[in-house]
């Protein structure tokens, strides 16, 4: 792949020239409703190779989606598009959890969602990492209802490689939602027991350990026609109900996103998906155009904005986002029907 796509950019030069542009799109509504995709997709994203599969355009997926490690996310999306991508082309909500490594380490946390949260965190170099439904495992009856849950396995969990006394004995120092919950009713008792005690449940009140969050959507497509509650509901229902049970109001960090230090990362990593050519001094400039394709104004176009040159932001209408015009309030600077007409829209204009 890097070899390639730097030969591809050799032709007639001595230094490997990089593309001046590079796309970053977005998956839930434009590339994929649920597992389906959308819009054209695969063709859409074939476009971006050669003949003999080569990429030509650097491009990401940045998503705030996430719960499954990068390199599992990129061998399912290989599958569903038809095409070979690349972990490192694989941007998701949880992605930047990894620079908290050298903060928690060692440190027992927690974490939540749908997928394999642990193995993303324990994948990023977190060495005490349970997820929520392990932890809960070791405390008896903190689940009121967990006897009614027919619908959740009653798994037995595997409590070799932590033993219970050190489990509630330790504090936990800070809980990552990496996806979105699947049991809002025990994720949010059970954040409230850890949030409000210092990470000691069942004791008496605490500093409040650290809480992050992959994203804060409020809403995402997904597979159904009116939009679904994100992890941001998420968060605004346990943030309601930890500042009814807590004398101080709940602290939290968002990631995902718009942040604008989401589109920095991909246009750093959509400029490492070619290497220079070592031999050369030769800096690689920086992209002259980065195309943000996306579904929510509110997430993507917002965050295409706030992230200024060279972001250009393309809504797509397969998603969140189902008006005739623009957005009225983060209106994006391409609207489109599809992610198909995106990427057609872009190459006729690059190339
Ligand atoms: O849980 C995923 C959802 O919040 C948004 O996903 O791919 O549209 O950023 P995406
Ligand atoms: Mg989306």
């Amino acid at each position: 792949f890097f070899a390639n796509v730097s030969r591809s950019f050799s032709q007639g030069s001595s230094q490997p020239e990089r593309p001046s542009f590079g796309v970053a799109f977005d998956i839930d509504g434009v590339i994929l409703l649920g597992h389906t995709p959308v819009g054209g997709s695969p063709q859409a994203l074939r476009r971006l190779y050669d003949d003999l599969g080569t990429l030509k355009i650097p491009y990401v997926f940045l998503t705030n989606g996430g719960g499954f490690r990068e390199s599992k996310r990129a061998l399912e999306l290989s599958e569903l598009l038809g095409i070979d991508i690349l972990p490192s082309q694989v941007i998701q909500g949880h992605s930047p959890f990894k620079q908290l490594v050298n903060r928690f380490e060692n440190e027992l946390i927690i974490a939540v969602g749908k997928g394999e949260p642990a193995a993303v965190m324990s994948e990023y170099g977190f060495r005490n990492v349970l997820s929520i439904e392990e932890y809960t495992s070791y405390f008896d009856g903190i689940d009121p209802l967990a006897p009614y849950k027919k619908w959740t396995a009653r798994e037995t969990h595997d409590h070799s490689k932590f033993k219970r006394g050190d489990i509630v004995s330790k504090r936990v120092q800070a809980a990552f939602v990496v996806s979105d919950s699947v049991d809002w009713s025990r994720d949010i008792q059970v954040l409230c027991d850890i949030l409000r005690t210092g990470g000691l449940p069942g004791r008496e009140i605490g500093k409040q350990p650290y809480l992050y969050f992959a994203n804060d959507d409020l809403e995402y497509q997904a597979n159904f026609p009116s939009e679904r509650l994100g992890m941001g509901a998420f968060r605004i229902a346990l943030e309601a109900i930890y500042n009814r049970v807590h004398p101080e109001p709940l602290m939290y960090t968002s990631y995902g996103k718009p942040n604008p230090s989401v589109f920095r990362n991909a246009e750093n990593i959509l400029g490492s998906l070619v290497i220079p050519d070592k031999s050369s001094s030769h800096i690689q400039p920086r992209f002259r155009m980065l195309y943000m394709v996306g579904d929510n104004p509110k997430v993507d176009i917002r965050g295409a904005r706030q992230a200024g040159v060279p972001w250009f932001s393309i809504l797509t209408r397969t998603g969140v986002f189902k008006g005739k015009e623009n957005h009225e309030e983060f209106p994006a600077d391409l609207v489109v029907d599809t992610v198909e007409e995106a990427v057609d829209y872009i190459l006729r204009r690059e190339c």
